[in-house]
């Protein structure tokens, strides 16, 4: 094996320049403190407060609604129904056509008598207290007339239609060459079907809003991922437009996709604020994150593998069934990765949706690998096993010189050696290829790995960074940190970029009055803001030299421009150099700001002429109890290649969090829709299992060093996803050798594997 240069994430000496460097979150004290104001924190003299009564069934209309109790409740100020609401659109018109309409269009709240699902707001409270709003929600009686619904995917999947695209635009289905012939005349051959359950992602902080008008100005302090996306979906859905809307977000306690647009908090806290002419805050309770936020929707996948005895894939075929809502479509990419992943001549990846009567589906951590990968990756570990073969050397033998469909190069990948150093980390030699042989005690041992791959996407995004007379810089942009460590990064990019001290860098975000960006979603947001403050600050730099050159008080005055360096707070022309601060005092006292932007990465001659994603390799041990079949975690190892790594700590945290994820998927997430009733049964994060401490075992990352030049200035790529992407198919595949059952309905619970 080649020897690979690798960065280990632990805290480390720091290299030359700070982008790199794992420093601790700048907001970290902030929100250890309880000095960064979240949404509901903030405080506004008269704010009044909201509690949302949900619909009692899952399709119908409200027959009868009796307010009059509620209202006549103590200290209540507002009723609001179907009946006395502002009237809205009905999903649209989008008011900012530079972005995907569902990010933008009007979503109306308690603007019919109709019920689309289960817990749909049916009915607003506004009181002087929260708790007198959800005592009178109480008070209120609602008839409805209840409609047959669909809520069970496997026994409607006749009814499947292909949707015109899936999410994130790409085709609903490719095909190159002729599966069929290949995988008939296919030596050996995996077909193999999987499902997966419906999910729910649940931030620390649920979704909130405080909204507050000053005459035809509408603030909104919320919990969003993209501000921009909130901006135009109120804009939208009030009618109003999107320069009247101010959207607030600078802390956000976690978002994984359902922050990317504005919910029924957003929507009624400013309806309501409007009514009463009072600030109005709303929060979903944890239950109605279940219902009111978005979910992975349950899938059924048939993965079918075609290869050579040699264990070369001559055919490729991955079908997706997804539920969906009936009344407004969202098909995740399921399968997409697979048209990027392995070499095949005949390939074909389907994406089908069965409408349901439920809320519609949305963004959850990785959409696409997250469900893809966990089957397919399987499905590779099936074919490994029936080839007599390991399932990295398959992988390598599968390992494409170019985009397999696209048949353009990759711009980085280098998923071969994150295997190769993985398995020399992890001691994949250890493992012993037929299942159910290594024991210890009562517990049967097993490895797992499998591959990761995410798309590096890059939105639209613009900073402005102004540098004043004492050196001191300010970055602004709308960019949000979902605790992902975005005010850290951007931090240090500034930093080094204009060479001042972290100390000297302030870095401002989560206001829509800033410059617009893509905000935070779809592992986009640093490097998208990171490449727009980049070349902001390179901007910058280009001012203060012209002026430097030009100026009469300058010390460099008609230097040669074209060899000057930033660093260590000085401006060296040259053998000639200035103190920065010294510099911009005698040459404008008022400082320099100077704008940067990037395009959207879809738009550009880079993502035409490069198949460009973040690669990886993911392994796990597991133990099995023989007797009980309780499965536990041992270890966890991950090795990347995502391009620059902006900062070693927080890339890391990602990196575990994905992997946290993946335990969750292979083991323990289940959202259980109710077959009669169309609820979800165990709505609460009491029944909604997902991974604690004591279910996570050790965990390393490793990030190979990598600096991809076709991605983006910044030779960054997106990995926040990239952790989840394969992580729990290396799980499963691990509990497969430990045991040799083989799961193909997650989550493997206990039970499944006795
Ligand atoms: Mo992303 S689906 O916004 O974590």
């Amino acid at each position: 094996m080649t020897e690979t240069k690798t960065s280990e994430n632990r805290p480390s000496e720091p290299r030359n320049g700070v982008i790199g460097r794992p420093i601790d979150r700048i907001d970290g004290p902030l929100k250890v403190t309880g000095d960064a104001t979240y949404a509901y924190e903030n405080a506004l003299d008269g704010t009044a407060y909201g509690y949302i009564l949900g619909a009692a069934v899952a399709k119908g209309r409200i027959a009868e609604i009796d307010t009059a109790e509620a209202e006549r409740a103590p200290a209540v100020l507002l009723v609001m129904t179907h009946r006395n609401a502002p009237a809205q659109p009905d999903f649209g018109p989008a008011v900012t056509p530079t972005v995907p309409e569902v990010f933008t269009r009007a979503r109306p709240a308690l603007n019919s008598e109709r019920v689309r699902y289960y817990d749909e707001p049916v009915a607003l409270v506004v009181a002087e207290t929260f708790e007198a709003a959800r005592a009178a929600a109480g008070l209120i009686k609602v008839r409805y007339d209840e409609a047959p619904g669909v809520y069970d995917l496997p026994g409607h999947k006749a009814d499947a239609y292909a949707p015109k695209r899936t999410n994130a635009g790409f085709e609903t289905d490719s095909v190159v060459g002729d599966f069929e012939s290949a995988f008939a005349a296919a030596p050996v051959k995996i077909d193999a079907t999987y499902r997966t359950p419906f999910e729910h992602h649940n931030p620390m902080e649920p979704h909130a809003t405080l909204a507050a008008w000053s005459g035809n100005e509408l603030t909104i302090h919320t919990s969003a991922q993209t501000l921009a996306n909130f901006r135009a979906g109120v804009a939208s859905t009030l009618r109003i437009p999107p320069e009247r809307v101010r959207i607030v977000s600078p802390f956000i306690g976690g978002g994984f996709g359902s922050k990317l647009i504005a919910h029924a908090d957003t929507i009624l806290a400013a309806l309501a604020a409007q009514f009463l002419q009072r600030p109005v805050k709303i929060a979903l309770t944890r239950q109605q994150m279940f219902a009111n936020a978005g979910h992975r929707a349950e899938m059924i996948q048939q993965v079918r593998l075609g290869a050579d005895t040699d264990g070369r894939l001559t055919g490729i075929a991955h079908d997706v069934w997804s539920a969906t809502s009936s009344f407004e479509e969202y098909c995740e990419q399921t399968a997409v990765f697979a048209r990027s992943l392995y070499a095949a001549p005949d390939r074909v990846t389907r994406h089908r949706l069965v409408p349901l009567d439920i809320n519609r589906g949305e963004w959850m951590r990785s959409p696409g690998e997250a469900p893809g990968m966990l089957a397919f990756e399987c499905a590779m570990d099936e074919l490994a096993e029936r080839l007599g073969l390991d399932p990295i050397e398959l992988r390598i033998r599968n390992e494409p010189a170019q985009d397999p469909e696209r048949g353009v190069p990759f711009s980085t990948r280098n998923l071969v050696a994150c295997m190769e150093e993985g398995a020399r980390r992890f001691g994949w030699v250890r493992r012993e290829p037929t299942p159910g042989r290594t024991r210890e005690g009562r517990k049967l041992i097993g490895y797992g790995m499998a591959a990761a791959i995410r798309p590096n996407y890059i939105g639209a995004a613009t900073a402005r960074v102004a540098i004043d007379r004492d050196g001191r810089v300010t970055a602004r942009l709308d960019m949000t940190d979902i605790g992902t460590g975005t005010y850290t990064i951007l931090t240090q990019i500034a930093a080094e970029s204009l060479g001042v001290p972290i100390s000297s860098v302030k870095v401002e975000l989560g206001d829509s009055r800033f410059p617009r960006t893509a905000g935070s979603g779809g592992s986009w947001g640093a490097a998208s803001a990171g490449s727009a403050l980049h070349n902001a600050c390179n901007a910058l730099k280009q001012r203060i030299l012209e002026a430097a050159q030009s100026s009469e008080a300058s010390p460099l005055r008609g230097a040669n421009a074209t060899e000057a360096s930033f660093a260590d707070s000085e401006v060296r022309v040259g053998q000639q150099s200035a103190g920065l601060a010294d510099l911009i005092r005698r040459i404008a006292p008022a400082g320099f700001e100077a704008e940067g932007s990037v395009a959207p990465g879809a738009t550009t001659e880079s993502y035409k002429a490069y198949s460009q994603h973040s690669y990886g390799a993911h392994f796990a041990e597991v133990a099995v109890d023989c007797d009980t079949g309780e499965i536990r975690m041992r270890r966890m190892l991950a090795v990347m290649g995502a391009g620059r790594i902006l900062n070693a700590k927080t890339a890391r945290s990602q990196i575990i969090g994905g992997m946290t994820w993946g335990i969750g998927a292979a083991l323990m997430e289940q959202t259980v829709l109710d077959p009669r009733y169309g609820h979800f049964v165990n709505h609460d994060l009491a029944e909604y299992h997902v991974p604690i401490n004591g279910d996570v075992p050790e965990m390393e990352v490793v990030f190979l060093e990598e600096h991809d030049d076709k991605a983006n200035p910044l030779g960054a790529k997106g990995l926040g996803e990239l952790g989840v992407c394969g992580a729990g198919a290396a799980v499963a595949n691990a509990i497969y050798n430990a045991t040799g059952v083989r799961v193909r309905e997650f989550p493997i619970t206990l039970d499944k594997v006795l």
